[in-house]
């Protein structure tokens, strides 16, 4: 049995990507591994929500992983901001990454980019926050979609660091998994590779949409004029709703506007409608159960505390003994 650590950041509703990314393999792996599966609130604040939203928004996760069939008597889901050792471990790896690293992080190159006005610390330590939640459950295995790749890898460099500088073999090296499958990328409808919380308006679709709004959107994705010669290669918007159709919608379908693609007599109007058909129904249960979890306050209440009680023993157990490795002795 592994030991199993994923997070999502709480910074909006999730969207298809995460779904399929993440939550989907993480209903099938708690029955198999030892999980811990958390709402990365810390992680949020780089963005500077309002308490107000910051408080929604982890609420928001919280209901969305339950509604997705995560079961908090076989895995243990809390909230990260509940467990205060992470933010210790955090602090004493700090010590221990550095600048340049840290600086070539992609993520890192491509928020600065997007939010020139925002490069705070936060940011440019996200990696080793990533990497505190992982090794203080001293997790062998990561779900994660394949944007999550170098940060794991930053995360085995934090661990490796930390086993040579103290001269033991405490942490072990986290590795992204996917449950037997490739990692995976959706993308988004906008012609953008990437399904993301923080794109464009259009972007993703939620799992909380209403099945209106995801008709809209689905029918307002960017195509082009149409393939004109047999077998063509696909530009990238139309290969996006070839992808996220690959996932929702069955072999058959997914057969058929391939077949049409190729011999040039597909309507992406039709395709459109299939695609929003297919991502409507799929989502729908998921929809009817975040409505129902979400009214009932003490179930999720409860939900909170006891994961945070069982994650808190995991982690001051890390964190106990790696003060002890570092040379935090009581006098
Ligand atoms: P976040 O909140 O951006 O995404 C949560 C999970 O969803 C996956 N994901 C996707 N997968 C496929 N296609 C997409 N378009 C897509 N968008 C998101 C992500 O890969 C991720 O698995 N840094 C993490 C949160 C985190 C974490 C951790 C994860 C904090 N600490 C420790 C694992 C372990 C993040 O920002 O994910």
């Amino acid at each position: 049995m592994e030991t199993v650590v994923s997070g999502i950041r709480s910074t909006g509703n999730l969207h298809l990507g995460n779904y399929f990314g993440a939550i989907r393999n993480f209903t099938k792996m708690q029955h198999q591994h030892k999980c811990y599966f958390f709402i990365a609130d810390y992680h949020s604040l780089t963005t500077h929500p309002t308490p107000e939203n910051l408080h929604k928004n982890v609420k928001q996760v919280l209901v969305e992983y339950l509604a997705a069939g995560l079961d908090p008597e076989v895995a243990t889901l809390y909230i990260q901001s509940d467990v205060p050792q992470v933010a210790e471990l955090y602090l004493l790896l700090n010590m221990n990454a550095y600048m340049g690293e840290l600086e070539r992080c992609t993520t890192f190159k491509d928020k600065a980019r997007s939010q020139p006005e925002n490069i705070n610390a936060g940011l440019l330590t996200y990696p080793v926050l990533m990497a505190a939640d992982i090794i203080i459950h001293n997790a062998t295995k990561v779900p994660v979609g394949k944007d999550q790749e170098q940060h794991l890898e930053m995360a085995r460099t934090f661990a490796k660091r930390f086993n040579r500088l103290y001269n033991i073999d405490y942490f072990v090296e986290p590795h992204a998994f996917n449950f037997g499958d490739s990692l995976i990328k959706i993308p988004g409808l906008d012609g953008s590779t990437k399904m993301g919380k923080s794109e464009s308006e259009g972007n993703a679709i939620f799992l909380a949409d209403d099945p209106k709004v995801i008709h809209k959107k689905v029918m307002r994705a960017v195509t082009d004029a149409g393939p004109t010669k047999p077998n063509q290669e696909k530009p990238q918007p139309v290969q996006n709703l070839f992808n996220i159709m690959k996932v929702v919608s069955s072999e058959d379908v997914f057969q058929q506007f391939e077949k049409s693609y190729n011999d040039c007599s597909i309507r992406y109007g039709d395709m459109k409608k299939q695609l929003s058909e297919d991502i409507i129904n799929f989502t729908k249960p998921l929809r009817e159960k975040i409505l129902d979890i979400s009214a009932n306050k003490e179930y999720i209440s409860k939900v909170a505390r006891e994961g945070a009680e069982k994650a808190r023993e995991s982690a001051s157990k890390t964190v106990k003994e790696v003060r002890e490795i570092i040379g935090f002795k009581p006098f």
